[in-house]
């Protein structure tokens, strides 16, 4: 069927990625607000389009029939999927078209789906069905349960992926480790924060500067939106049967630059930094500690070791609960939290001093190294083992409702 294009292409968006709010959306278009809109950001999948629309519609029809929105975002593929798109519009009333032509990629896609979204509820799936349709429901009924952000992890109960292979695995869990370190406060409020398939509250994002770059939309909005509190669903990323994915090697270094851009402008002195700060000051104890059981009391090399490094791990533990993560340890008053949170830090920290200790012997006694300098490596691999598990289990960032 030959559809008219001219009317059923959307406007594009330019200039900022700042979705507004409902009444200025609704105003300049006289539309009326909905419940959900969905954004699909395409290129190529022009053979994979009409499937994912029947599945989702059928689904969305059994819940929200008449209160949401499809919109496809499609960067002028070479197959011509916004054209498949539009001829699908007459089949499907709810669904709405964007094809760009200038600007690509998929962050900047689905935050130009939202601009014009008339949804209270923003998603984003995928179109090549690797992300289950069916998910949308339970992701639904998270939102429905009072979260503000509600994201599809295959890292939790019931999650996968089925056909990555090790090096995909290994990268992807690579790459999660790098934020973690690097945006503690953003990367470990979810288990997935790799995820493209997600639903949040549109109010959590209006008027917020977010300044996208690559894949990993959700990093954006975590970093940048006002998000309470999360959901997540477990669920097992499906084999793409036709088509292949679009990541290449430029993705992850768009990923490394977005980390960096987003550390930058979440405040100089983020948690992370204020970490390092902390556990820089515990080696000036532990070295002078270390100093002086060993030089001046004459202790052994191991117990000098074991020693210095507990009484730093103490001054560690005082400064981080009160500044690194003083907001977090606000909201946990009462000795019997502070023993419970100092417990766990020091089982984490006790399992890092086993490692210090074993590292100080492996650095001296078998590669001959100067023991002071093994010392300082032991503490510095130690410092990033402590952050990360203290990170997840101690301090944990977010009531993640499973
Ligand atoms: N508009 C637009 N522009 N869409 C794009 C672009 C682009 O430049 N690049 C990819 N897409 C669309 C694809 O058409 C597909 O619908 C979706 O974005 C995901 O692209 P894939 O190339 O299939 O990505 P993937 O399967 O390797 O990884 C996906 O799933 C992961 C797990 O949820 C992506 O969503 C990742 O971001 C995500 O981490
Ligand atoms: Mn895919």
């Amino acid at each position: 069927m030959n559809v008219n294009s001219a009317n059923c292409l959307l406007p594009v968006p330019s200039g900022s990625f700042v979705v507004p709010g409902l009444t200025t959306v609704l105003s300049t278009t006289e539309a009326h607000p909905l419940g959900f809109s969905l954004i699909i950001p395409t290129y190529k999948e022009a053979k994979n389009l009409a499937k994912l629309v029947e599945q989702l519609s059928r689904l969305l029809d059994s819940q929200l029939a008449g209160d949401y929105e499809l919109i496809v975002v499609d960067d002028d593929s070479p197959d011509d999927t916004w054209k498949v798109a539009q001829e699908l519009t007459a089949d499907y009333p709810q669904l709405r078209v964007m094809r760009r032509i200038e600007e690509r990629g998929l962050s900047t896609a689905v935050i130009r789906g939202w601009q014009v979204a008339r949804g209270e509820v923003l998603g984003v799936i995928d179109a090549d069905l690797q992300h289950p349709p069916e998910l949308l429901l339970q992701l639904w009924s998270q939102i429905q349960g009072g979260v503000d952000l509600a994201v599809a992890s295959r890292h939790v109960e019931g999650g996968g992926v089925s056909d990555w292979s090790i090096i995909r695995r290994f990268l992807s869990r690579g790459a999660q480790m790098i934020g973690l370190i690097l945006l503690p406060g953003v990367i470990g409020r979810v288990s997935d924060p790799m995820s493209g398939y997600f639903m949040v509250r549109r109010n959590c994002l209006v008027d917020r500067p977010l300044n996208p770059l690559g894949y990993k939309i959700l990093i954006e909005v975590l970093g940048r939106g006002k998000i309470p509190e999360i959901g997540e669903v477990g669920y097992v990323f499906q084999e793409r049967q036709v088509g292949e994915s679009k990541v290449t090697w430029k993705q992850y270094v768009e990923y490394l630059q977005h980390l960096l851009r987003l550390r930058l402008s979440l405040g100089y002195i983020g948690r992370f930094i204020r970490f390092g700060l902390v556990g820089f000051s515990g080696v000036f104890v532990d070295m002078a500690i270390f100093y002086l059981l060993r030089d001046k009391l004459g202790l052994g090399l191991t117990l000098s070791a074991a020693l210095s490094a507990e009484v730093a791990m103490f001054n560690n533990f005082l400064w981080n609960d009160v500044w690194t993560f003083g907001d977090i340890s606000q909201h946990q008053p009462g000795w019997r939290q502070w023993f419970e949170r100092f417990v766990k830090f020091n089982g984490i920290c006790l399992a890092g001093l086993i490692l210090n200790v074993l590292l100080v012997n492996l650095l001296f006694n078998v590669f001959g190294i100067n023991e002071y300098v093994s010392k300082l490596i032991a503490i510095a691999a130690v410092t990033v083992w402590n952050f990360w598990i203290n990170l997840k289990l101690s301090w944990r960032v977010t009531d993640v409702r499973q």
